[in-house]
């Protein structure tokens, strides 16, 4: 495909061919990239973007990156936005990863939350980027395996979303690797996968506790479809915005949790000097953020 811009040839290598991301337009993509999604990009992240869009660029048959950009840039790009998600987010995730924090879910939360308000009949639990959904279905295992029996009046509503289509598809597909089942306890390995080919499948009782969809954190309009949450996980995600990101999405979802909810991040995340109306609790080896 011929560009209006290969008349300025900025963003190809020496040979012509091989699509290169040069400074200037890395500068205007990671802008962009981060007025959509918060996501933020060192200028030492040049490389990592080049190789994840320039699949893209490929795939579209563009000459350039700053061909891509305009694209993303306009009304038309809107469906691209779904691609460049999938492209650039990182998505690291297994079971049980944040094993105390469940253990603080498990162990002390939900029986307090049940304890403390005896005409509580619901409670609404939120994987805020989720990825392949490891998250999520460690929740629904847990109120499967504990919490429906012991409480079989409470009804448990567990919301889990991404940016990334192509990880809900995963998510919802309920298919895992090894590696992301390795964490898991004997008891709920048994109870709730099966071997699929050379990985495993999660039960469909489980994937049907969990109602998937795709929620941009840093799209505040996105926020007014939610109701309020006993407990919100956004773990792993914040790390990649910068201060005022992070900050604009604690908030946003600071408005979502219940009084006396609370909000999980990554044991390598801190909402210090980000937001000053949670209280940090501490439980055994884990810490959560309290509304
Ligand atoms: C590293 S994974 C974390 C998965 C899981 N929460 C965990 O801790 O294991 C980060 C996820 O955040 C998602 N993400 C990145 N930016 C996002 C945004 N603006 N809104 C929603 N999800 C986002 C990515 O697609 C990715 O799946």
């Amino acid at each position: 495909m011929t560009s209006i811009f290969n008349k300025y040839d900025n963003d190809k290598g020496e040979s012509g061919d091989d699509l290169k991301l040069t400074p200037e337009t890395f500068v205007k993509l990671r802008n962009t990239i981060y007025r959509l999604c918060g996501i933020y990009y060192n200028e030492n992240k040049i490389q990592l973007v080049e190789s994840r869009i320039k699949k893209r660029i490929e795939l579209l048959d563009f000459d350039s990156f700053e061909e891509y950009l305009l694209l993303i840039s306009s009304i038309n790009g809107r469906e691209e936005l779904v691609y460049l998600f999938d492209a650039i987010t990182i998505n690291e995730t297994y079971f049980f990863r944040a094993e105390y924090q469940f253990a603080a879910v498990e162990k002390i939360i939900i029986p307090d939350l049940i304890k403390n308000n005896p005409e509580k009949k619901n409670i609404r639990i939120w994987s805020a980027a989720t990825s392949s959904g490891e998250e999520a279905y460690t929740l629904a295992m847990l109120v499967k395996n504990k919490f429906n029996i012991l409480y079989p009046d409470v009804n448990f509503e567990i919301f889990a979303s991404d940016i990334s289509d192509k990880m809900l598809k995963k998510a919802k597909e309920g298919i895992y690797s090894e590696y992301s089942v390795r964490n898991l306890p004997g008891e709920l390995f048994a109870n709730y996968f099966d071997k699929y080919e050379d990985k495993f499948k999660i039960s469909d009782d489980i994937i049907n506790m969990v109602n998937f969809s795709n929620f941009n954190l840093y799209d505040k309009h996105n926020y007014d479809k939610l109701e309020n949450f006993d407990i919100v996980f956004c773990s792993n995600v914040l790390m990649y915005f910068d201060l005022n990101a992070k900050a604009k999405v604690v908030s946003n979802i600071y408005n979502k949790i219940n009084d006396n909810g609370f909000l999980f991040i990554g044991y390598a995340e801190s909402l210090h000097s980000i937001n000053k109306d949670f209280t940090l609790v501490h439980f055994p080896k884990a810490m959560a953020y309290k509304k």
